[in-house]
C-alpha cells in the first residue's frame, strides 16, 4: 500500500477512537495506561479500568464547592473524579491530588498544571501532607483500593483525614464491595451511601464519611 493511503487509513482510524471515546465518555489512552499500571501492581490500583464518568460525578456531587479550603483527592490515577470535581465547580489550584505511581502523577502535572500534584503514600497522609496544607480541607475523596487494607489502616487513614478537615467535612469514598470499608457503627462518625451505581463497570457505591 502507498505510503499516502497508509497514511490516511491511520488518520481515519485515529478519526474512529476518538468518535468512540466521545460517545461513550471514555479516554482509551487512559484505559491502556491504566491496564498497564494493574498488570504491574494489582494490588495498589485495584481496579482494571478508570471509574466511569456516573461513579466519578456521584462522588464530586458530596464535595459543595461553595465551602472553602482545599479539596484533596486520594489515589486520583487518570483523573476521571478529578475531571468530575472540576466540572461541579471546584477550582483546579484547590485540588491537593495524592498519587503513588509516578507516571499517573506525571500525567495529572501535565492535565492540572494549576493543582498541587503530590507523589506519595496516602496512608501516611498527615507526613505525606504536612507541607501543602494550609486551611482544613474542604473534602476528601478517596479512590484508593481500601479494601486491600487491613482494618486498623483504614481506620487511621480516616482519623487522619478527619484530623485534617473541617468540622463535618465529608470524606468520600468509593467501593466495589458490597459492605462498606469502614465499619458503618465506628465510634464518632456518621456513614451514608448512594445507590449502588450499576453503569460503572465493575458496579460500584459511594461511601460517605463525617465526624461527629
Ligand atoms: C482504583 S484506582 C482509582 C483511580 C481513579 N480515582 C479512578 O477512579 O479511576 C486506585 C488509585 O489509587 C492509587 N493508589 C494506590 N495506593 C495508593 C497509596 N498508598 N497512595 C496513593 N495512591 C495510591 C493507585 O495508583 C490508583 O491510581
Amino acid at each position: 500500500m502507498p505510503l499516502q493511503a497508509l497514511q490516511l487509513l491511520e488518520k481515519k482510524i485515529e478519526r474512529q477512537i476518538r468518535q468512540f471515546e466521545q460517545k461513550n465518555g471514555i479516554r482509551l489512552d487512559d484505559e491502556v495506561r491504566f491496564i498497564r499500571s494493574w498488570m504491574e501492581k494489582p494490588l495498589a490500583i485495584g481496579a482494571v479500568t478508570p471509574s466511569g464518568k456516573v461513579l466519578a460525578r456521584t462522588m464530586a456531587r458530596y464535595v459543595d464547592p461553595e465551602v472553602p479550603g482545599p479539596v484533596i483527592e486520594l489515589g486520583p490515577g487518570t483523573g476521571p473524579v478529578t475531571e468530575a470535581l472540576i466540572t461541579r465547580g471546584v477550582s483546579p489550584s484547590r485540588l491537593v491530588l495524592v498519587e503513588f505511581d509516578p507516571a499517573f502523577c506525571r500525567l495529572l502535572r501535565a492535565r492540572y498544571p494549576t493543582a498541587t500534584v503530590v507523589q506519595g503514600d496516602a496512608y501516611s497522609l498527615r507526613r505525606v501532607l504536612g507541607d501543602f496544607l494550609r486551611p482544613p480541607a474542604a473534602a476528601i475523596v478517596s479512590g484508593l483500593p481500601l479494601v486491600t487494607k487491613p482494618l486498623r489502616t483504614r481506620m487511621r487513614l480516616l482519623h487522619d483525614a478527619f484530623s485534617l478537615m473541617a468540622p463535618r467535612a465529608p470524606f468520600v469514598q468509593f467501593t466495589y464491595a458490597v459492605i462498606s470499608p469502614i465499619p458503618k457503627a465506628a465510634n464518632g462518625m456518621s456513614a451514608e451511601a448512594s445507590e449502588r451505581i450499576w453503569m460503572n463497570v465493575p458496579p460500584a457505591r459511594v461511601w460517605v464519611y463525617r465526624k461527629h
